[in-house]
Formats: C-alpha cells, structure tokens, sequence
C-alpha cells in the first residue's frame, strides 16, 4: 500500500494534505473520537457550541486552558515533521489542517489553512478583532476585550460556518490539485468530511493513512493502516531515495 501510494506522489506535481486529531496522537493529544477520544468523557454541545459559550462561558474557557495545557507541553511528532518535509519537496504544496493545537505550525510549514482555527488565539465577542492569547491579561475567565466584551477562542465550534475566505481557499486547491493525503481524521465533520470526495470525483488520487477504517476509506484510491507517526515518514523517506 505505501508502495501504491509512493507511486502516485511520485508522478504528482501538486500535493494537499489534510489532517485531524489523529496527527497529533502521537504527540500525547487527546483524540475526539475512537479510543479514549475526549467526546466519550464530553458533550460537544456542551463544551464546542456556541450556545454552550452563550449559557456557561467559564465552563468552556476552562475546557480549552485545560487542553491548552497539555498542548503546552507537546511536541509536534515525526508526522507533523514529515508533512513539513513534504512541503519542501513539492513547488505546489497546501495544508489544511482540522487542528486548533498549532502543532504544525510549530514545524514552520508554510502553505497551510488552519480551517478549524486555532486555540491560542482568542476572538472579541463584540467586535471579531482577535488577540494572541498570551496578549491578553487574564484578570478574569473568561477574559474581556479592552470594549468590555467576553473574549471566546477563536476556533470553529459546532453549529458555526468556516470563514468565507478560508472556504473559499479550500475550494480553489480542491478543484486544482493533483493528490490528496487525507491523515488522521474519523471523516465525519463536515465541511471537510467531504473534500475526500470532491477531488476524487475530479480524477484526483486520495491516499488516506489512519489506524481504522472510516468513511474516507471507501473513497481513497489507497488506504493505509498504521500511525501517521510510522507511515509519513517512510512516505517521505521513500520519496527522496527516488529524488
Ligand atoms: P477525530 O477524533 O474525529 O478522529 C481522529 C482520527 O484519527 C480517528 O479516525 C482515529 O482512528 C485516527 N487516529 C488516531 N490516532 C492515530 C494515529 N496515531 N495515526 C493515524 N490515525 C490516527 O478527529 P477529527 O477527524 O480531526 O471539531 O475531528 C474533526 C473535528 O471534530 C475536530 O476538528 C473537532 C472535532 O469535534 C470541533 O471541535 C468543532
């Protein structure tokens, strides 16, 4: 299967990679779904809703100081390296990443959308303005905007849209680009539950790489089982023996 999939990214010349919770497993994040994922032990809609926001703002701001905390400690992992080195290997390379922890950010990857937003940067209710979360003095949890406002994360909850500009990015590497790597996400939250999808029924190749079966894997034109923490790296290892 990697051999098919080495092939494929051989002969291409435009990569997307895109990638969930499962990327950063391996960097001892929780999952939200499979095994030990946080939605066993949570309620989405307590906790990633904006009316869950609305009715008990310190219930969810402690949930994210409590993921921002073991996120703090955290390590990108030989995945989040990997896809790094898949940027330096092709001229037209795009990320979108489901992931707010900014671990692949922290590689220096370039080219990428953070589509879900990301947890350290938090967002004024009032105005939309937003602030790096270490820019703000924490007098009070939920923190206030200079305006008075509540200061939430500014990430995509359930029940939220996906920026326009972000979408609209998203769609124009969907309807141009050659291959997808589609890592580490239980294909089942949409919008980007359905890019698999839409470049497939383009003619383009999706390499799917996850440790169990999911929707995306009756798509893939190849499917690979195994940690992305194992399977990136040999992609990319093999990949530059080619070179
Ligand atoms: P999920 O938690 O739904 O799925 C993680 C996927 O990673 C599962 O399919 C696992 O089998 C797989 N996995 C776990 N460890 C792995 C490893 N080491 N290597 C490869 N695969 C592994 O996470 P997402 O698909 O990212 O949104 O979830 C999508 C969205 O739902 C998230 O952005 C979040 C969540 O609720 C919001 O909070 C709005």
């Amino acid at each position: 299967m990697i051999e098919e999939a080495v092939r494929i990214l051989r002969q291409t010349s435009s990569l997307l990679v895109i990638t969930g919770a499962g990327v950063s497993q391996e960097s001892g994040i929780p999952t939200f779904r499979g095994k030990n994922g946080l939605w066993q032990n949570y309620r989405a809609e307590d906790l990633a809703t904006p009316w869950a926001f609305e009715r008990d703002p310190e219930t969810v701001w402690r949930w994210y100081d409590w993921r921002r905390g073991i996120i703090k400690n955290a390590q990108p992992n030989r995945g989040h390296l990997a896809i790094k080195e898949l940027e330096e290997l092709y001229e037209n390379f795009y990320l979108i990443t489901q992931n707010v922890d900014g671990l692949h950010g922290r590689t220096g990857v370039k080219n990428m959308i953070e589509i879900h937003g990301n947890l350290w940067r938090v967002r004024c209710t009032r105005e939309n303005i937003t602030f790096m979360l270490l820019d703000v003095p924490l007098k009070e949890i939920p923190p206030r905007c200079k305006c008075g406002a509540l200061l939430r994360p500014d990430v995509v909850w359930f029940g939220e849209s996906i920026p326009n500009e972000l979408m609209e990015k998203a769609f124009s590497l969907l309807e141009t680009y050659e291959t997808l790597i589609v890592a580490g996400t239980s294909g089942v939250v949409y919008p980007v539950a359905s890019f698999p999808t839409i470049m497939k029924s383009r003619g383009a190749s999706v390499i799917e790489i996850n440790v169990e079966r999911t929707p995306i894997s009756d798509v893939a034109t190849v499917s690979i089982m195994g940690k992305t923490g194992d399977v990136l790296p040999e992609i990319v290892e093999r990949l530059k023996k080619m070179v």
